[in-house]
């Protein structure tokens, strides 16, 4: 409660000056008064007051000592920036407090790192369980939204992003490089949820034709808060607010605003660069930071709310796995990465060798197919969509049918048919509805909602006729059979390595 009230306190005048300020007082030098009562409240001596990035890193304690230890790897990404120009906002909303964020901070030694908010009471408690509980990130935007608002107001770019990611060396770099009128830079970053529907530990696996790394669409299950780059002045200016967007959502929950915010960024035109095949972000845990941190990644189960999206854990840990899980395999994968474009903590990860444990079963419908069932149609790699569609043909031909409808602007009735397919035939059906209104209403342009928002991706994903699908399915088999090949049995290396031994 004492902190909650502390935060009180800092945020009102803070608030005050950069909302309601007299006109007088706007008209000087804003920046150098906000700087000075900047000062005056955190009881630091200096500020850059024109950092180019700011940084809304949202933490709690798992990301300390007791936990991760994520935030300084993060903090330490940031001091290890090409581009120094940066200040970072530190915000926690937790039941738990987070003991040593203060000493983290201190020890950094550094003015442009500091914490903005810090709420614990029983009521932010984040899980219920294993899941989300209700209200936590909404309120949890909200409190981002008002941390953004206290960004030095000379922010060019802003970043938001989570207190255990981490960004490679030349982040900022790339985003200053995409050169004058970029609205919002798109990175692609590695992720646990990279290839979801593919085989397991083969789905992170380097190959011609595959991607380096998850693909930023900028879309709902496509892309991550930390992966996005948003010009301050537009975001700011347009009040635009994360918390806000509980009317456009659909019914789909806050952890899900990331997404539906760059949606409808997008349909309002604004102007995205992206850097395809460049990885300057991990999301954190993902095979391939698991890989550059000496452990080995945990495949085995990517759709239980405990793991979702796989886990990393250590060499001790993985053994005992072995041991216990009669079901469980360890193959070595060639860990897709961007080459040599990008290196965290000076690491560039060119050749990634990652451990990786899977179910021996993993084809089958129980592990594959539940995954394949889970993630949907509008989370699918498009890489995989052409085995996605044979897939759903095979287990819900009504589902399939009923979306193929839909995505015709015909049918939308049976677009509620329970299965694989009701989730994109949903989106497609509540489109066309909306497209025809519309229509009607003179081609007036707005998005409605989330379920609207859909639509045109999903269209565009769609290959339009059986030749272009039969030709992208050839090229999927090539690349799949490589991404395979990549992927080596434990046993038969150690099989390998023992030959040679013998033959020396
Ligand atoms: C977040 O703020 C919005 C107003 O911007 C409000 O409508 C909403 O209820 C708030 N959400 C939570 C969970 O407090
Ligand atoms: C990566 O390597 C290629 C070939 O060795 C080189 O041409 C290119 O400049 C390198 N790129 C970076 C960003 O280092």
């Amino acid at each position: 409660m004492a902190q909650r009230l502390m935060l009180v306190s800092l945020l009102l005048p803070l608030l005050a000056l950069l909302g309601s300020s007299p006109v007088e007082a706007a008209k000087k030098n804003k920046a150098g008064l906000w700087h000075s009562e900047y000062n005056k409240l955190t009881g630091r001596s200096s500020r850059n007051a024109s950092p180019e990035f700011c940084v809304v890193v949202r933490t709690y304690w798992g990301h300390g000592r007791s936990g991760d230890g994520g935030l300084r790897r993060l903090l330490r990404s940031l001091q290890r920036q090409s581009v120094q120009s940066w200040e970072a906002v530190l915000l926690v909303l937790d039941s738990r407090p987070f003991e040593d964020l203060h000493h983290i901070v201190e020890e950094f030694q550094d003015d442009r790192i500091w914490v903005f908010a810090e709420w614990i009471d029983k009521q932010f408690t984040p899980k219920q369980g294993v899941e989300w509980a209700p209200g936590y990130h909404g309120t949890l935007y909200n409190l981002t939204d008002d941390a953004i608002q206290v960004c030095p107001p000379t922010t060019k770019w802003l970043v938001v992003t989570n207190g255990d990611n981490e960004y490679a060396d030349n982040f900022m770099q790339l985003v200053r490089g995409v050169g004058p009128g970029a609205d919002l830079v798109a990175v692609d970053f590695y992720s646990r949820f990279q290839r979801p529907t593919a085989p397991s530990c083969e789905r992170f696996a380097a190959a011609p034709g595959l991607p380096a790394c998850k693909r930023n669409r900028l879309r709902w299950c496509h892309t991550d808060l930390g992966a996005n780059v948003i010009a301050y002045p537009r975001f700011v200016q347009e009040n635009r607010r994360f918390g806000a967007l509980a009317d456009v959502s659909g019914g789909l929950g806050a952890e899900h605003f990331d997404g539906i915010m760059m949606q409808l960024l997008m349909a309002s035109s604004w102007k995205v660069q992206h850097l395809h095949d460049t990885c300057p972000f991990n999301h954190a845990p993902s095979l391939q930071s698991c890989g550059w941190g000496g452990g080995v990644w945990d495949d085995r189960d990517i759709v239980s709310w405990a793991t979702a999206g796989g886990r990393c854990i250590s060499r001790e840990e993985a053994d005992s796995v072995l041991r216990e899980d009669e079901e469980a395999e360890e193959v070595t994968v060639a860990a897709s990465n961007d080459g040599n474009v990008t290196a965290y903590e000076g690491v560039k990860p060119e050749q990634m060798a990652v451990p990786c444990l899977r179910k021996k079963a993993y084809m089958s419908d129980g592990v594959l197919g539940v995954a394949v069932e889970w993630f949907n149609a509008l989370c699918v790699d498009d890489v995989d969509l052409p085995a996605f569609r044979e897939w759903q043909q095979l287990v819900d031909p009504a589902g399939a049918a009923a979306e193929a409808a839909a995505l015709g602007g015909e049918g939308g009735d049976d677009a509620a048919t329970a299965g694989t397919g009701e989730l994109a035939a949903r989106a497609a059906a509540i489109a066309a509805e909306a497209a025809a209104r519309r229509e009607a209403a003179g081609g007036e342009h707005e998005p409605e909602d989330f379920w609207a928002l859909q639509a045109g991706f999903y269209q565009e994903e769609v290959p339009a006729g059986t030749a272009h699908q039969q030709q992208e399915q050839g090229d999927l088999a090539a690349a799949e059979q490589a991404a395979a090949q990549a992927v080596h049995q434990e046993e038969q290396q150690l099989e390998q390595q023992h030959h040679q031994r013998h033959e020396e």
